[in-house]
């Protein structure tokens, strides 16, 4: 009988309690092991005695529909220079390691995305841990798998703010900006732009000119069309290529502020009114969709499926309406970004949206 354990690591999203409550009913109900369920992320495997619940069917049958993760996580504190209350950091590496094997658990698998995935992976080579990962991310820019936990649930929710801006910004003769998540990549914006009738489109992989964009809401001004919608990603630039960020009291830096940006200099070139919504972590919580439902019961039983095999070291991905397994340092490896000359962009392109360039 094996002894399994499982984490949520880094930012939160839609869909991870589906993936938590595939892999017990699999581990459980078809294999008859045990599931311990690691509380905040590795920090739960670096307390001692390690902080987990034991996870049974009664105890997630209730979680399918529940946003967020039940287990907590977090992402700060990286293992290796755990920041320590006295300002110094410390490599706490040895403690998870250690909370590993003092649960004897004959494997771990981890729910996160290609910094949570990279950085449990270091700590499995160097302790001898045999680890499963499920990836998870809005911002869908894990590697060599075409879905992700969490990205369906923010698109619709970016989505369904474009449709309620859409009849603001007409009755009011506005530029509306929708300002989105999606870290370095533009997949959040490029999706829920096409799918919320955006009419403009900016992704941090097509580098664009204002003077494009107010081109653009000129042409619908002449046209009688008295407003505009414009999706941005996050890490879109300024037009000088600076980055707007943002660095908290923890040191931490995070993307935000093009939305307001843009709003200014659109006022400033077109003379439009302009209005900012900045989405933030809505994206990331409440119920997640059917599909994120499915992803992560999918992963989660073949999550266990891998280990009945033993099969570690390996991520569970959806290619080709398969589930497969793929080498997770192939996966982090290949951060993937929206292709400037793909289908969904030439689609944009085919629709008449304007990306900026
Ligand atoms: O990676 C997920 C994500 O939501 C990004 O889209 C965003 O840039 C970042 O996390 C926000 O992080 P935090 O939750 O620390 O504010």
């Amino acid at each position: 009988q094996k002894r399994i354990g499982i984490l949520t690591s880094g930012g939160d999203c839609a869909g991870l309690n589906a993936a938590i409550r595939g892999a017990v009913c699999r581990a459980v109900g078809s294999y008859g092991w045990k599931v311990l369920g690691i509380r905040q992320a590795t920090m739960g495997l670096m307390n001692s005695p390690p902080d987990f619940i034991p996870l049974d069917i009664d105890k997630v049958d209730e979680l399918l529909i529940m946003g967020g993760t039940f287990l907590g996580t977090t992402n700060t504190g990286d293992p290796f220079a755990f920041p320590m209350p006295d300002g110094t950091t410390r490599d706490r590496s040895s403690e998870i390691i250690a909370g590993y094997h003092q649960l004897g658990l004959d494997a771990l698998i981890v729910i996160g995305g290609d910094g949570s995935m990279d950085i449990v992976r270091k700590i499995a080579q160097k302790g001898g841990m045999n680890l499963v990962a499920i990836p998870k991310t809005i911002d869908n820019d894990v590697g060599s798998t075409e879905r992700s936990i969490g990205f369906d649930t923010a698109v619709n929710i970016a989505t369904e703010s474009l449709d309620r801006l859409h009849f603001t910004a007409a009755s009011h003769n506005r530029v509306m900006i929708l300002e989105v998540m999606g870290r370095d990549a533009g997949h959040i914006a490029i999706s829920a732009g096409i799918a919320g009738g955006a009419n403009i489109i900016l992704i941090p992989e097509i580098p664009y000119s204002l003077e494009s964009i107010c081109e653009k809401i000129r042409e619908r001004q002449e046209s009688g069309k008295n407003y505009s919608l414009v999706i941005v990603s996050e890490a879109v630039k300024a037009e000088n290529g600076e980055t707007i960020k943002n660095i908290n009291r923890l040191g931490q830096t995070r993307y935000g502020g093009i939305g307001q940006y843009l709003a200014d200099k659109i006022c400033a070139c077109s003379g439009a009114e302009t209005r900012v919504t900045v989405l933030g972590h809505i994206q990331r919580g409440g119920t997640p969709s059917p599909l994120d439902r499915l992803t992560g019961s999918v992963f989660g039983v073949a999550a266990i499926d891998l280990i009945a095999e033993g099969k570690y070291d390996c991520m569970v991905s959806w290619q080709n309406r398969q589930v497969v397994s793929v080498p997770i340092p192939e996966a982090i490896g290949k951060y993937s970004t929206v292709d400037p000359n793909g289908m969904l962009v030439k689609t944009a392109r085919g629709l008449g949206i304007c990306l900026g360039d």
